[in-house]
């Protein structure tokens, strides 16, 4: 199987390029792994708890030998996206680039779990486009904008009212709400809760 589809969100400059196929399907490779291969996309204002979040399904899923790998929004914004800010342009970039690497990753097997807000519904439709039918799953952190400001976790909430921080996310910019997405967490409920009836809901 190709490592990427054809809704490929951006035509290639490179031209006299084949697509090369290999002989053995993600299928193949997930069947090797024991387990079904998936992108768990989590999406959600900063400071709803999407990393520790994935972190902790991570945790669960390793425990359980299920070959899992986050990828984190300010994690890979010191290396792969460094080069990217926060603008409107430069949030879809960040989130293109992330779906092409999730594709990847569920190709190759695996199950991967993101935490970037990810707050454009056309970005996210187009990550899941990537993907093969069922294997992108949305999962929206529903924690409302009052107690992520309130926890504010990295003090940056405080920093955004004060102008400190412009386009933050749910204050100066926007965070567009899943429509549809596979899974919906209440975070108000315990982590240990939350996590199992992800695990459970992922089949996995
Ligand atoms: S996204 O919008 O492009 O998906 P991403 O998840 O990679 O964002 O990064 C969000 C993290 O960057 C937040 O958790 C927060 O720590 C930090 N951050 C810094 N500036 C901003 C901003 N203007 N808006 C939102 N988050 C910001």
């Amino acid at each position: 199987m190709s490592d990427s589809t054809e809704a490929d969100a951006k035509a290639p400059v490179s031209k006299n390029i084949v697509r090369a196929d290999g002989r053995v399907s993600g299928e193949d490779r997930a069947a090797n792994l024991g387990h079904d291969s998936m992108t768990v996309w989590f999406t959600g204002l900063s400071g709803s708890g999407k990393s520790t979040l994935a972190f902790a399904v991570e945790e669960a899923l390793v425990k359980k030998g299920v070959a899992g790998y986050v990828l984190d929004g300010d994690n890979v914004r010191f290396g792969l996206n460094s080069d990217l800010g926060f603008s409107p342009e430069d949030r879809t970039e960040n989130i293109r680039r992330i779906g092409e690497v999730c594709r990847l990753f569920q190709d190759s097997g695996m199950v991967v779990l993101t935490a970037f807000i990810s707050p454009y519904l056309a970005d996210r439709a187009q990550v899941r486009a990537l993907h093969p039918d069922g294997k992108f799953i949305e999962v929206f952190v529903d924690t409302p904008i009052e107690i992520c400001e309130a926890r504010d976790v990295k003090g940056l909430y405080k920093k955004a009212r004060a102008g400190e921080i412009p386009e933050f996310s749910g204050i100066s910019a926007p965070y567009e709400l899943p429509e549809n997405p596979e899974i919906r967490v209440d975070t108000t409920k315990p982590l240990a809760d939350c996590v199992a009836e992800i695990v459970t809901k992922l089949g996995l």
